[in-house]
């Protein structure tokens, strides 16, 4: 057997079961290479392995938790929308920007301008924001290109971060998500083109997951329909922009597909949450888009807790609905904003958005998933949803290496 790592003397949130927290006051974890191999009480610590470890960490009693994960976000994009902020604060709905053409469409000719080298250079920092709060796994849309070449670039710069720096990135193709001035008027034509490039980038490995944004100022559930078969003809998991601004019937035809995820959900219906928990699909809540467009309508999360459909809590960060990068602050906002407890919160940001990115590897602190953890200066895990502002992560572990952001 190689070398173990001991990391002894640690509060554990192990998530694994429904115990409140999977909770171990005195635990400890062996890690071999990627790997837990062992998490649990130290007393308990197998003593068929104790003669292989090689190192021993000693945390001091911290706390730790398995590595965040941000399973909803548009990280790679050029320039910003405080001007559209501005026109919002003074009444102008976030609907009216994008049908005037800005919205999207301006984010869309920032990022169209910007070099590679610039799309990078933003993107990292805004990782680094995230990593610096311990997220260890990143999900990044496109949608910012809408062309072909543009679309794989911004797909690229995202699979770029995930080669550059210590964290795991998986691509969604989201070209469904505004019609290109050069498609002015012709909608379904778009449709056509976005499927059409979808198995060049997917035979460049650029696709993880292919998304849509099913909206009244978006794609019809027809439109929908289009992109999710090219998905589906690929072997490609879908996941879905659902019922933000308004009931389109969106999560009922993306659990159809057997979708990762719906996502956002202020306008689900009871039907929508049948479909979901019938089909596994995961619902990705997303307070800081709430927060920053004054959305008043709740998604339904008494119904989706009722059925027992499981609740991710991400980012979203994008320059129009949510330009935040800590995710410690959504998990504050989940229980604030949505009435979440602070345990789901934190379910929602490890375990939960882990599977709402079809990865079940991670996201417990368990044998067999990957040594993704983090070290936090608090005494308990309910802590991570009532600090904000303040970053109490000490030390972050990937795949076994402690990393320095
Ligand atoms: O997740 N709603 C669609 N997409 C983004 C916003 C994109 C933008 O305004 O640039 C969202 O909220
Ligand atoms: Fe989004």
């Amino acid at each position: 057997m190689s070398a173990l790592t001991l990391w002894r003397n640690a509060k554990l949130a192990t998530l694994t079961s429904n115990t409140p927290w999977g909770w171990v006051a005195n635990g400890a974890l062996l890690t071999q290479g990627a790997r837990i191999v062992w998490a649990g009480d130290a007393a308990a610590l197998p003593t068929a392995q104790t003669p292989h470890i090689q190192n021993e960490v000693d945390l001091g009693g911290a706390l730790l938790t398995p590595g965040l994960v941000d399973c909803h976000t548009h990280l790679v994009y050029g320039g910003q929308r405080a001007a559209e902020f501005e026109l919002r604060l003074q009444g102008a709905s976030y609907e009216e920007i994008a049908r005037a053409g800005g919205g999207i469409r301006s984010t869309v000719a920032a990022t169209r301008a910007a070099s590679d080298a610039d799309l990078l250079a933003s993107a990292t920092r805004r990782a680094q924001s995230l990593m610096a709060e311990g997220v260890t796994t990143v999900e990044i849309k496109s949608g910012y290109g809408l062309s072909e070449a543009d679309e794989a670039r911004c797909l690229r710069v995202a699979r770029t971060l995930g080669e550059t720096l210590p964290f795991t990135v998986r691509t969604t193709y989201l070209g469904a998500h505004a019609v290109p001035p050069e498609f002015a008027g012709r909608t379904d034509d778009y449709i056509d083109a976005v499927c059409a490039w979808l198995p060049a980038l997917q035979r460049q490995g650029l696709v993880d997951a292919v998304d849509a944004f099913c909206e009244n100022i978006g794609f019809t559930p027809a439109q929908t329909r289009f992109v999710f078969e090219a998905a589906r003809a690929l072997g490609l998991p879908v996941k879905l922009h659902a019922e933000q601004l308004s009931d389109q019937g969106g999560a009922a035809l993306a659990a159809e597909f057997g979708a990762l995820s719906c996502d956002h959900l202020e306008h689900l219906n009871e039907k929508g949450i049948r479909a979901m928990k019938a089909a596994g699909t995961v619902a990705v809540l997303l307070p800081g888009a709430y927060y920053f467009l004054r959305d008043t309508k709740l998604p339904p999360i008494d119904a989706l807790r009722a059925h027992g459909v499981p609740m991710a809590i991400a980012t979203d960060h994008n320059p129009g609905t949510s330009p935040g990068l800590s995710l410690l602050l959504m998990l504050n906002m989940a229980c604030t904003l949505f009435r979440l407890t602070p345990e789901e919160a934190l379910r929602g940001a490890t375990v939960n958005g882990a599977r709402a990115l079809g990865l079940h590897d991670r996201g417990t602190l368990a044998a067999g998933q990957r040594a993704d953890f983090c070290v936090w200066d608090l005494d308990h895990p309910h802590e991570l949803a009532y600090w904000f502002g303040h970053n109490p992560c000490r030390r972050t572990i990937v795949g076994g290496l402690e990393r320095t952001v």
